[in-house]
C-alpha cells in the first residue's frame, strides 16, 4: 500500500529555545491505519501534529520532510496548504468549547462548513448537518441544529467537533486528546464511534493521546514520545504487552488499573488487524 503520510526527520524549534522539540522523527502511515502518539506533558505530541497541520505557531521552525499524498507540506506557503486543511486534512482538537464559536448555532457553523466545502446548497446542507449529528450520536439533532455551544454538554459539542471533522471525509485526521476532556464513561463512547467512523471512511488517523489504555483502543500501531525524541514505536499490541524502553514500561505502569483491560492479549486483538 502506498504512504498517505511520510515523515523524515522532522525537527521543530520553537523561538529562543535551545532544545529540539521535535526530533528527527520518522513515520509512515497508509491509508486507513492508525497511528498512536503517546507520551508524557511536554513530550512534543502536539507539536507533531500541528507540524503536520502546517499550523505551528510563528517562530517556531520545522525541518526534514513531511509529505502527504506525495506534497510536501514542510516550508510550503500558506497558500498550498489551506486548500489541503479542513477538506484532505483534518483535526479533533482537545477542548471543543475552543473549536467551535461561541457566538453561532451548531446548525450554521456545520452548514457553512459542508456549503463552503462540498458546494451543498443550502437545504442539502442542513440535511448532512442533521445526518452527521445523528451519526455521532446526538439525539434530536434537528432541535439541537439551533442550540448554540454554551447550551450543549462537553461531551455533546465534543461529537459535534468530530462531526465536524469527518463530514468532509479527510483522507487523514490529526487528533489531539479528542476525549480527554469528556469524563469516562462518555470517553469511552466517543472512541467507540470515532474508530467507527475511521473504519467506515477508510482515513487514516495520527490520534494523540497520554494515554495508552485511549491508544489500545483505537490504534493499529505507536510511537512513543519522550523529551521530543521517539524512544519506541511499533504494532500496538507488541507494545503493550512487550515494551522495550523503560520509559515505556514506566508510561505502562502508571496507568490507572481501570484501563488494565486493554493491556489484555485478548483485548488487543481487536485492533491487532488494522495494523
Ligand atoms: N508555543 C510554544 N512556544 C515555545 N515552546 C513551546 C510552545 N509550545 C510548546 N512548547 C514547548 O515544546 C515542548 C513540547 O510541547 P508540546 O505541547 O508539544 O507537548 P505535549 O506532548 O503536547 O504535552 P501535553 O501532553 O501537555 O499536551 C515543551 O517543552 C513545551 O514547553
Ligand atoms: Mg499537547
Amino acid at each position: 500500500m502506498t504512504n498517505l503520510l511520510e515523515v523524515t526527520d522532522l525537527n521543530v524549534r520553537y523561538g529562543g529555545a535551545k532544545q529540539l522539540a521535535v526530533r528527527g522523527l520518522r513515520f509512515t502511515l497508509a491509508p486507513g491505519e492508525v497511528l498512536g502518539v503517546v507520551g508524557e506533558s511536554g513530550s512534543g505530541k502536539t507539536t507533531l501534529g500541528m507540524a503536520l497541520l502546517g499550523l505551528l505557531p510563528e517562530g517556531a521552525k520545522a525541518t526534514g520532510s513531511v509529505t502527504f499524498d506525495g506534497v510536501e507540506l514542510i516550508g510550503t506557503n500558506e497558500k498550498r496548504l489551506r486548500p489541503l486543511r479542513g477538506t484532505r486534512l483534518s483535526t479533533i482538537m482537545q477542548n471543543a468549547a475552543t473549536a467551535l464559536n461561541p457566538c453561532f448555532t451548531i446548525g450554521s457553523q456545520m452548514t457553512a462548513l459542508l456549503r463552503r466545502h462540498r458546494k451543498l446548497a443550502k437545504a442539502a446542507a442542513r440535511a448532512e448537518a442533521i445526518a452527521w449529528l445523528r451519526k455521532v450520536g446526538i439525539p434530536a439533532p434537528e432541535t439541537r441544529l439551533r442550540a448554540y455551544p454554551h447550551q450543549l454538554s462537553g461531551g455533546m459539542n465534543q461529537r459535534v467537533v468530530i462531526a465536524m471533522a469527518l463530514a468532509l471525509k479527510p483522507e487523514l485526521v490529526i487528533a489531539d486528546e479528542p476525549t480527554s476532556a469528556l469524563d469516562v464513561t462518555v470517553q469511552a463512547a466517543v472512541l467507540r464511534l470515532l474508530r467507527e467512523l475511521i473504519d467506515e471512511s477508510a482515513s487514516a488517523m495520527v490520534l494523540i493521546s497520554h494515554d495508552l489504555g485511549v491508544v489500545a483502543q483505537l490504534c493499529s500501531k505507536v510511537i512513543v514520545m519522550n523529551g521530543g525524541d521517539v524512544v519506541e514505536s511499533g504494532p500496538v499490541a507488541e507494545l503493550m504487552t512487550k515494551p522495550k524502553d523503560t520509559y515505556t514500561r514506566r508510561l505502562l505502569a502508571s496507568l490507572p488499573a481501570r484501563r488494565g483491560v486493554a493491556l489484555d492479549p485478548a483485548a488487543l486483538d481487536t485492533v491487532g488487524g488494522h495494523g
